[in-house]
């Protein structure tokens, strides 16, 4: 019986996996360096400075560390503004129920997000004050694949790692719950999270997850 389900943020409680896309797109798009979708399914789950380097990969120009924090900061703002307006309606099917199901069931709640604005999305949605426990981003040393971040959050909400049930968009983030010895449920695009030990298209349908407490 598990006691703890953990949330990734970007992709699975909000769409914010396409504003991450849209954001390196138009950047890529402005450096002339080809990016497409399928590329992109590999920086789900990764962090800001990592997924330039994996998108400059395809260029043959040189950048210097200076230019690759100007660029990542131009991204960043790109994609502030397309969370700016963000509400509690953009969150994605299923959600809002889940996480009232689990509260009454006496589950604790935690987010596992390497995003720096994951406080700012989850205070647009409406969540902020919702979870039993946030991780601070700025307190991870090592980003998904490394389990960190998710054996960070049970320790937040004090549930035993091997009673904890961890949910993913990413390959990098199914590999994270993996390794942190929890149940993964993988969610959106099947290829991606095809690792995990659950996989959903999407939170609509609970019982999948309720059965499992
Ligand atoms: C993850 C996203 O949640 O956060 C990645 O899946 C993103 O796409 C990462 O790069 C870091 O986000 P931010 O907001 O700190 O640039
Ligand atoms: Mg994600």
């Amino acid at each position: 019986k598990h006691k703890g389900v953990i949330f990734d943020l970007d992709g699975v409680i909000t769409d914010t996996a396409e504003y991450h896309y849209l954001a390196w797109k138009k950047l890529a798009d402005e450096l002339n360096v080809y990016f497409d979708r399928e590329i992109n399914e590999n920086l789900k789950g990764i962090s800001r400075i990592e997924s330039l380097e994996i998108i400059l990969k395809k260029s043959d120009k040189f950048f210097s560390e200076e230019e690759k924090y100007y660029l990542a900061d131009k991204k960043n703002e790109y994609y502030k503004e397309m969370i700016k307006r963000m509400t509690p309606k953009d969150l994605l099917p299923g959600v809002v129920d889940l996480i009232k199901e689990l509260k009454d069931r006496g589950i604790k709640i935690a987010v596992a997000s390497v995003s720096k604005n994951a406080k700012t999305v989850l205070s647009n949605l409406g969540l902020i004050e919702t979870f039993d426990y946030i991780v601070d981003a700025e307190k991870i040393k090592n980003g998904k694949p490394d389990p960190e971040i998710f054996l960070n959050a049970a320790y937040g909400i004090d549930v035993e790692p091997k009673l904890c049930i961890g949910i993913e968009d990413s390959k990098a983030g199914i590999e994270a719950i993996n390794r942190a010895g929890m149940l993964s449920i993988g969610v959106g695009n099947y290829e991606t999270v095809k690792g995990a030990d659950i996989v959903l298209k999407d939170l609509s349908d609970p019982l999948p997850i309720l059965n499992l407490l």
